[in-house]
C-alpha cells in the first residue's frame, strides 16, 4: 500500500470573484483579480476571462509557476495554425484567450471553471477559427487539478492548417531543478534555463540543440541540451515533470488516456525540458512532418475533446528523500489511468463509460505456412481508413492496446462511433486490417473472434538485416563525439538520443560506403543506424550509396525474387535501389518521401514505410557475389536520410507456399 500523501481535514472552494458571463467588453469596467479555484491542498489562480493559470499554491509555496513571467506566459492552453495548403511544418503560435468564463459547476465535491473562446469572420486570417472552450475542474481531496477542452470547427468556417495543440507549464526556475520522465536514464538534475543564452551555450547544427560553454553550475559543462533528447513514444507517455527538493514538492503532468492524442501509440512528442517547463502535446508534427498537420477544409464540422489531463502535486516531509516523489507521481498515474474514463467532466461532449464499448478478439499470424499467435501486437481501433491510416489519422480518437502472448485482446473504453481494427505485430512486417466497419455504440461488447494477419510473403526468406518491429534501435548506434557526449545517455536504453551521431557516419565510413555481407556482417555492429549523407570537407553533403552483398547458390532465373524495404523513418529523402550495375537505372525508387526529422530530433524512427520490390532473376547472378546497391539521392540539407527497420529478400515462390500478397 503506497501512503497517501494529505489528509484533507477543511474542505471549501471559492471563486473569489464570480465570474459568470464576465465578456471582455465588460471587463474593462469590471474590476477582476482572477478566479481562484482551491480545495484546501491546492489553489489554483485563473485570469478572467482569458483562462491563463497565473498561479499555483501549495505546501506554502505562494506560486510554483515562474513569477517573472508575464501572467499570460505561465500556465496556458495554445495552438499552431497556418492558412491552407501547408507544404512544411510551421505555422503562427496563438494562445488560446478566453473571453467568456462560465462556472460550470460548484458542489462540495467539485468546481468546474469554463473560459471559451469563439471565431467570427472578420478575423479571418489573424485568428485560427476555432472553437475553444477551456475547462478548468478541482475536486474534493485531489492534490491537484483536471484541464481538457472541446475544439469545434463549423460549417461556414473557412479552411486552415492546425499544426499542434498543447498545454503548457512554466515553472519556478528557482524551485524546479530535477526533472523526470521514466525510470531509465532519463531523470536528472537539469541545467537552467539561463545556461542556454548565448553568452553561456554555443548553438549547434540547429537551434534548439546547444552545448553549455559556461552553465551557472560546472557540472553541466560540456553537456548537450537539446528538449528532443526527452521525447518519448505515446503509450510510454504517461507520466512526467518535475521535482523541488526543498521544500520537497514535485509538479506533473499526467495522461491517463492517448484517445484523444492522435497517430497511434509509437507517434513521439515533448515532455518536459529545461525552461523548467513541461509539455502536454494533443497534436503535433513532430516526428512525422506534413503527414501530422489537421488539415480542416472549408465548412468541415468537426469536434473533438482533449484531455482531461491532470496537474497532481506531491509532497513528503522534510528529510525524506524527494527523489521519492517520482513514485508518488507513478502510482498516481496509475490511479488516474484506472479511473478512465472520469466520471466527472460535466462537458456532455466527454462520454463517460456506459456511453462506450468495448471490442475483444484473438489475433494470429500466418507467414507462408506457419501460423502463430500475435504475441505482443499493438491492436487499435481508429477512424475507417486505409491499411496503417491510422499512423497518419489526426482528427479523431484511438484506442489502443497490445495482445497478449497467446494474441488475445480487449479494447475497453471506446467512444461510440465507427472504426476499423488495425493492428502491427513485432516480428513481422506490414499492417493487418479488419475489413468489417465496426459501429460502437453505448454498451456494446463485441468479439470479434479469431482474426488471421497474413503479412506480405511472396518467398522464402533468403535473407534479413534486423528484426521487424518499426524501429532502427538494433542496428549500429555508435557512441557520440566526446565533445558531444552526454553522461546520462551513455549506457541506457535512449543511447540513440545522443546529439550528432549523424555526423558519426562520414568518421566511420570516410571515404567509402557501408557495405554489409550477407553471412559475414552482423547487423548489430555493421549496420549504421541511419543511412544518412557525409558531410564533404567543402561543407557540402555528399550522397550515399549502401551496399548489401550476397551469393544465391540456386538461381532461378525465371523466377522473380522480392525485396522487403521496411523503413523506421523517412526525412525528405529518395531511395533508390539498384541491382548488381551501379550505372544502371534504379530498377526501384521511393520517390521523394517523408519529412519526420526523426534523425536531427533523436528519434529511433518516424513514420513506417513498407516497399516491395521485384528482382527478376535474370538481373542476379549465380556466379560469385550479386550486389544490392541503394542511394538516398536526396541531399540538399543536413537530415535528409532514411533509417530501415529491416530488409528482407524473398526467394521465388514454390507451390508449397501458397500465401502471396
Ligand atoms: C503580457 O502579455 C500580454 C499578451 O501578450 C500583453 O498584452 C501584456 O502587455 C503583457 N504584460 C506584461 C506585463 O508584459
Ligand atoms: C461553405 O458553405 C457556404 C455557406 O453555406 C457556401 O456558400 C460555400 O459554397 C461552402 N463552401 C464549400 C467549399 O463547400
Ligand atoms: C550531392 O551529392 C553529389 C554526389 O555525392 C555531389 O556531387 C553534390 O555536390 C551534392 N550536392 C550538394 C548540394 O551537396
Ligand atoms: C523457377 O521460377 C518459375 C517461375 O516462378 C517456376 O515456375 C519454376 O518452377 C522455378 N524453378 C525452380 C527449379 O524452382
Amino acid at each position: 500500500m503506497h501512503p497517501r500523501l494529505f489528509f484533507l481535514s477543511a474542505f471549501s472552494f471559492y471563486l473569489l470573484s464570480t465570474c459568470s458571463y464576465i465578456t471582455r467588453a465588460q471587463k474593462s469596467s469590471i474590476a477582476t483579480t482572477g478566479v481562484v479555484m482551491s480545495n484546501g491542498i491546492v489553489q489554483v489562480t485563473l485570469q478572467n476571462p482569458e483562462g491563463h493559470i497565473t498561479r499555483i499554491q501549495y505546501k506554502g509555496i505562494d506560486n510554483l509557476l515562474e513569477v517573472q513571467k508575464n501572467e499570460s506566459n505561465r500556465g496556458y492552453w495554445d495552438v499552431v495554425w497556418s492558412p491552407p495548403g501547408s507544404t512544411r511544418t510551421e505555422g503562427t503560435l496563438e494562445s488560446v484567450t478566453g473571453t467568456i468564463c462560465k462556472v460550470i459547476k460548484e458542489t462540495q465535491d467539485q468546481v468546474e471553471v469554463s473560459f471559451s473562446r469563439t471565431w467570427n469572420f472578420p478575423l479571418k486570417g489573424k485568428s485560427v477559427p476555432l472553437k475553444i472552450d477551456k475547462r478548468y475542474i478541482m475536486l474534493r481531496g485531489s492534490s491537484g487539478f483536471y484541464t481538457y477542452a472541446i475544439f469545434e470547427h463549423v460549417k461556414g468556417w473557412p479552411s486552415f492548417d492546425l499544426q499542434a495543440t498543447r498545454v503548457a507549464f512554466k515553472l519556478r526556475r528557482d524551485k524546479f531543478h530535477y526533472m523526470a520522465m521514466s525510470d531509465d536514464d532519463r531523470q536528472r538534475d537539469m541545467p537552467l534555463p539561463e545556461d542556454r543564452l548565448p553568452e553561456r551555450s554555443k548553438t549547434l547544427d540547429y537551434p534548439e540543440a546547444v552545448l553549455l560553454v559556461d552553465p551557472v553550475d560546472p557540472k553541466f559543462k560540456g553537456q548537450v541540451d537539446d528538449k528532443y533528447q526527452y521525447t518519448c513514444e505515446l503509450k510510454d507517455l504517461r507520466v512526467h515533470g518535475w521535482i523541488c527538493k526543498d521544500p520537497a514538492v514535485g509538479f506533473w503532468q499526467i495522461t491517463p488516456s492517448n484517445e484523444f492524442r492522435v497517430g497511434g501509440p509509437i507517434k513521439q512528442e515533448l515532455t518536459s525540458h529545461v525552461g523548467p517547463t513541461t509539455l502536454s502535446i494533443f497534436s503535433s508534427a513532430h516526428y512525422g512532418g506534413n503527414d501530422m498537420v489537421i488539415k480542416f477544409k472549408e465548412n468541415e464540422s468537426w469536434k473533438k475533446v482533449l484531455g482531461p489531463i491532470f496537474i497532481y502535486l506531491n509532497t513528503i516531509p522534510n528529510g525524506k528523500n524527494p527523489y521519492t516523489l517520482w513514485n508518488d507521481a507513478k502510482h498516481q498515474m496509475s490511479i488516474e489511468v484506472n479511473r478512465w474514463p472520469y466520471d466527472f467532466p460535466a462537458s456532455p461532449d466527454f462520454q463517460s463509460a456506459r456511453q462506450r464499448g468495448e471490442v475483444n478478439g484473438r489475433l494470429l499470424v500466418q507467414d507462408s505456412l506457419i501460423n502463430s499467435p500475435a504475441n505482443g501486437a499493438y491492436i487499435g481501433l481508429a477512424p475507417p481508413g486505409d491499411v496503417g491510416s491510422w499512423q497518419r489519422e489526426t482528427k479523431q480518437y484511438q484506442f489502443w492496446t497490445k495482445a497478449n502472448k497467446e494474441g488475445y485482446f480487449t479494447i475497453k473504453n471506446i467512444i461510440a462511433g465507427e472504426y476499423n481494427l488495425y493492428a502491427w505485430v513485432p516480428g513481422f512486417i506490414g499492417d493487418f486490417k479488419n475489413s468489417k466497419i465496426i459501429n460502437i455504440t453505448p454498451g456494446i461488447k463485441i468479439n470479434m473472434g479469431e482474426l488471421v494477419y497474413h503479412p506480405p510473403r511472396y518467398g522464402p526468406t533468403l535473407w534479413a538485416i534486423g528484426f521487424p518491429d518499426r524501429t532502427a534501435a538494433e542496428f549500429h548506434i555508435p557512441d557520440p563525439q566526446p565533445k558531444y557526449a552526454n553522461n546520462f545517455l551513455l549506457q541506457g536504453p535512449n543511447r540513440f538520443r545522443q546529439y550528432g551521431l549523424w555526423n558519426k557516419y562520414s568518421e566511420l565510413y570516410p571515404h567509402q560506403d557501408l557495405v554489409y555481407t550477407i553471412g559475414e556482417s552482423n547487423y548489430r555492429k555493421d549496420f549504421f543506424f541511419a543511412h544518412v549523407l557525409r558531410e564533404a570537407d567543402d561543407g557540402t553533403y555528399k550522397r550515399t550509396t549502401w551496399t548489401i552483398k550476397f551469393r544465391l547458390d540456386h538461381l532461378n532465373e525465371s523466377g522473380t525474387y522480392v525485396l522487403r524495404l521496411a523503413l523506421a523513418s523517412a526525412h525528405q529523402s529518395n531511395l533508390m535501389v539498384r541491382i548488381n550495375d551501379l550505372n544502371n537505372d534504379p530498377l526501384f525508387s521511393t520517390g521523394f518521401i517523408g519529412g519526420d526529422n526523426a534523425i536531427a530530433r533523436h528519434g529511433i524512427h518516424g513514420l513506417y514505410w513498407l516497399f516491395s520490390i521485384k528482382i527478376p532473376g535474370s538481373h542476379l547472378s549465380s556466379h560469385g557475389t550479386n550486389s544490392i546497391y541503394l542511394t538516398q539521392a536526396s541531399n540538399k540539407t543536413r537530415f535528409q536520410g532514411v533509417m530501415y527497420d529491416y530488409i528482407r529478400l524473398e526467394g521465388p515462390r514454390s507451390s508449397t507456399v501458397n500465401k502471396i500478397s
